[in-house]
């Protein structure tokens, strides 16, 4: 006979004692919604490797986020893209421009939501004429000194413009440091939150991004800057570093094919919030293969979702923000 300790099913034949054996669930304010502004202020452009998401110009985004905020969006995190001719330098000298997609997106949040968490993406990428995250040297590699300084200068900017949160996804070295100073400096680093891309892998996760953000680089790629896919041990080192460093977050990007590295961030950050990128290629995969008939989008997001909270996140960054603020109100 089997023994009594071995029957199992008993404790969870029920739905709601099945949602007992959770730690955490799913809930709105979870999730923070990446979007893709453009300098076209009348742009309300599709995306062909990321469908349902767009390029928006500054005119056309309170009309977008107004529903979204009435269903439930607590947080946006805001990508910048200047698609006009002679916009892209050497150094990423428009990244700040106060005339900027990025500027004037999180000043008309901020006043038109007040409610409304208004987090930044900090790269020189879509700023660049080669492409790269950083400032090169002649020979095509990081100037990693002169890339901080000017990575902290913009994160300083959006912050003096209210964003609430600047995350650098750089992947420079010292950045952390770099934008916590300089936001001490200007009299910010008591409202400002700090999330660290410290586990940011290398890889081909996000091919969909780099066409929405007109980011790639022009010549090589970023392995020399983003971590290596087998990279668990270094992981650890940049989770380490970026604590010392001063961030207030910590975030694992991509998602669902790094879950052990967001069990080990909630571990060794466990008295910090830990943040999940579910990134574009992921997005893209899920949206097509549903399409394809492989199986429902709905519960396949919400499995990752699940996934992502069982492995540690206590925040997730998805473009399936305005579909699961739908999908939370529904049964399950
Ligand atoms: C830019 C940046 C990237 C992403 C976020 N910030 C692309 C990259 O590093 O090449 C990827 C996000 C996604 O794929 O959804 N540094
Ligand atoms: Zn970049």
């Amino acid at each position: 006979m089997t023994p009594p300790n071995a029957i199992l099913h008993g404790g969870y034949h029920h739905a709601l004692s099945r949602s007992w054996q959770a730690e955490r669930t799913l809930t709105k304010d979870m999730l923070m919604y990446p979007m893709f502004i453009t300098d076209d202020p009348e742009a309300f452009d599709t995306i062909d490797s990321l469908p349902g998401q767009y390029r928006i110009g500054i005119n056309k985004l309170n009309d977008f986020i107004a529903p979204l905020v009435k269903k439930g969006l607590k947080s946006v995190i805001l990508f910048g893209v200047p698609l006009k001719e002679g916009v892209k330098d050497a150094t990423g000298t428009r990244a700040d421009d106060p005339e900027g997609p990025t500027i004037l997106a999180i000043q008309l949040l901020r006043k038109n939501f007040p409610d409304l968490f208004v987090a930044c993406d900090v790269c020189l990428c879509e700023y660049t004429s080669h492409g790269h995250c950083g400032v090169l040297r002649e020979d095509g590699t990081l100037n990693n000194d002169l890339s901080i300084k000017r990575i902290a200068e913009v994160a300083v900017n959006y912050a003096k413009a209210g964003a609430q949160c600047v995350a650098p996804s750089d992947m420079m070295d010292g950045r952390i440091r770099a934008i916590k100073e300089g936001l001490m400096e200007s009299g910010y680093a008591h409202k400002v939150m700090l999330i660290s891309y410290s586990a940011k892998f290398a890889g081909s996760w996000y091919g969909p991004f780099r066409d929405a953000a007109n980011s790639a680089p022009a010549f090589g790629d970023r392995r020399c800057y983003q971590l290596p896919a087998n990279a668990r041990r270094l992981a650890r080192r940049a989770i380490k570093r970026d604590m010392e460093e001063g961030a207030d977050c910590i975030m694992v990007k991509p998602g669902m094919p790094y879950l052990d590295i967001v069990r080990e961030a909630s571990e060794i950050a466990s008295d910090y919030p830990i943040s999940v990128y579910q990134v574009s290629g992921e997005y893209a995969m899920l949206y097509q293969s549903a399409k394809a008939g492989v199986f429902d989008l709905k519960s396949i997001v919400l499995e990752s979702m699940t996934g992502f909270i069982r492995a540690g996140a206590t925040l997730i960054l998805t473009y399936y923000t305005p579909d699961l603020l739908t999908w939370l109100d529904e049964d399950r």
